[in-house]
Formats: C-alpha cells, sequence, structure tokens
C-alpha cells in the first residue's frame, strides 16, 4: 500500500483502521456511520458482508513470524484473527459500528438474555434490585440465586443496597413503556459502591444514552430494534469507558 497516498480527510491510507475512520467521522450523523464504521474491516470489497463460517484462520507462511497466540497481520489489523469464539470476522464488523454508536467497548452475544448472563457472571452480585420488565431476565436471576445464592429486590428496597449489588433498570418497559428515571438510581449506586445496569432494549440509540447518566453495563436485547427486521436474535453488552479502563472485559 502507497504509504503517501491520503484520503479526503487528510487520512493516510497506510493507516486507515476503524480507530482512524472513528476519529474522522466523529462528526457525521449517526446514520452514516451506522453504514460506514465498519467499511476497513473487510478483506474484500462488497458493500454488503459476506457470511464468514470459518472456525480458525490462516497464519503466516514464515514461521519466524509467528506469535503464539497471535495472528496479527500489520497490513490488515482489522482482519486478524485467531479463533472464532474469541472473534470472527461478521460480529467484530458488527462490534466496531456499535462501538461508535454506544460510546462505550461492545460484546456481541446470541441473545439478549446471554447478556444479561453475562452481567450476572461478571459482577456476581449477593443482591439484585429490580423492578418490572423481561421475565427471562427474572429467570435468569432465579436460577442464578441456585448457583450463587443472589437475591431478588425490587426498586423500593434500596435502603438494603451494599458496595457490590447491582441495580438493574429495564428502560423504558417492555410492554408498558413505563421509562425510568436512570440518573437518579446512578446516583443511588455511587453513594454506596454498587452499580447500575440498564436494559435499554426500548430505548436505542439515539432515544437514550445510559453511559451518559452514569450506567455501567448496557445490555440490549438486538432481538428487537437494533436486529429491525425479526430475522435474527441478539444480545449486546455495553461496558461503560471508564470500567473497561479498571480492567473489565
Ligand atoms: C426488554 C427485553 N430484555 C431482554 C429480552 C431478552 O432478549 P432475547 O429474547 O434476545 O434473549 C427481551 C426479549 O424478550 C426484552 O424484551
Amino acid at each position: 500500500m502507497d504509504s503517501d497516498s491520503s484520503t479526503a480527510d487528510g487520512i493516510s491510507s497506510a493507516e486507515v483502521t476503524a480507530k482512524a475512520v472513528s476519529t474522522a467521522l466523529s462528526k457525521v450523523t449517526m446514520s452514516t456511520r451506522a453504514i460506514h464504521m465498519d467499511d476497513f474491516a473487510s478483506a474484500h470489497k462488497g458493500i454488503a458482508p459476506a457470511i464468514h463460517v470459518a472456525v480458525n484462520y490462516r497464519y503466516d507462511r514464515d514461521p519466524a513470524k509467528l506469535v503464539p497466540g497471535e495472528n496479527k497481520d500489520p497490513h490488515d489489523p482489522e482482519n486478524s484473527f485467531v479463533y472464532s469464539r474469541y472473534s470472527a470476522p461478521n460480529s467484530s464488523r458488527f462490534e466496531m459500528v456499535l462501538k461508535d454508536i454506544f460510546g462505550g467497548e461492545v460484546m456481541t452475544y446470541s441473545t439478549g438474555l446471554a447478556a444479561f448472563h453475562a452481567i450476572m457472571v461478571l459482577l456476581n452480585p449477593k443482591r439484585m434490585f429490580i423492578g418490572d420488565g423481561c421475565h427471562g431476565v427474572h429467570a435468569n436471576i432465579d436460577l442464578m440465586t441456585k448457583l450463587t445464592g443472589v437475591k431478588k429486590y425490587n426498586l423500593d428496597q434500596l435502603e438494603y443496597l451494599s458496595p457490590g449489588d447491582v441495580i438493574h433498570i429495564e428502560t423504558p418497559v417492555n410492554t408498558t413503556g413505563e421509562a425510568r428515571n436512570i440518573s437518579y438510581y446512578s446516583k443511588k449506586a455511587r453513594e454506596v459502591g454498587a452499580y447500575v445496569t440498564v436494559d435499554a432494549t426500548f430505548g436505542p440509540p439515539p432515544l437514550q444514552d445510559p453511559l451518559q447518566l452514569g450506567v455501567d453495563n448496557v445490555m440490549h436485547s438486538g432481538t428487537k430494534y437494533i436486529g429491525g427486521h425479526s430475522d435474527m436474535t441478539c444480545g449486546i453488552l455495553v461496558v461503560h469507558p471508564m470500567r473497561v479502563d479498571q480492567g473489565w472485559h
């Protein structure tokens, strides 16, 4: 690649990565970014992403360049994969777009409940404060109670909130549309060293931005608005950049 050639934005073509594009496109609308954030994460030039089914990926043919556990191609960093359980071309492109739209690190899952389960495993709370919402989320907590002893409280019992507990709020609520005051719960959690997670499935970007309101994790059943066509199940977990800096991953 010619390292001297530049695009109209002044980005050298040799360094056209998702990060460079994100910086260059940060001032354009969300819909434009949703279309273009993954433009440079593809080994082909197709506008529609190909569906990749590979489990493993080819390594450098030069044994001297092999690094244990890594498969980085310096000429194509966005297409450097090892094993599809870790990361894979389609989910990585999707996460690249979502990361830009949500403004935090993003992991995608096969369903919304899988994303919620990841929250439970990551935070492993002793007490979970939760109101009305997805029955599957409540069922997951009940299941976790058998494994970890986590106890469920409702949102009117915040006097019992202690360090390490989780307030999980679904807002707007499916199916009543009732909205909760995210800032109120964030403040309560901060006061005692607890965490706040928001199921924002029914208020996707740009309708609300829970990270801006001090939330630790945002989850979505991408099966709903994010997917949009009722033809996939999907879970999305967004982690606040501050928590990423603290080692949450
Ligand atoms: C608000 C909300 N959260 C979570 C879920 C669970 O997501 P999924 O069905 O993708 O596992 C649903 C789906 O019913 C939902 O409506």
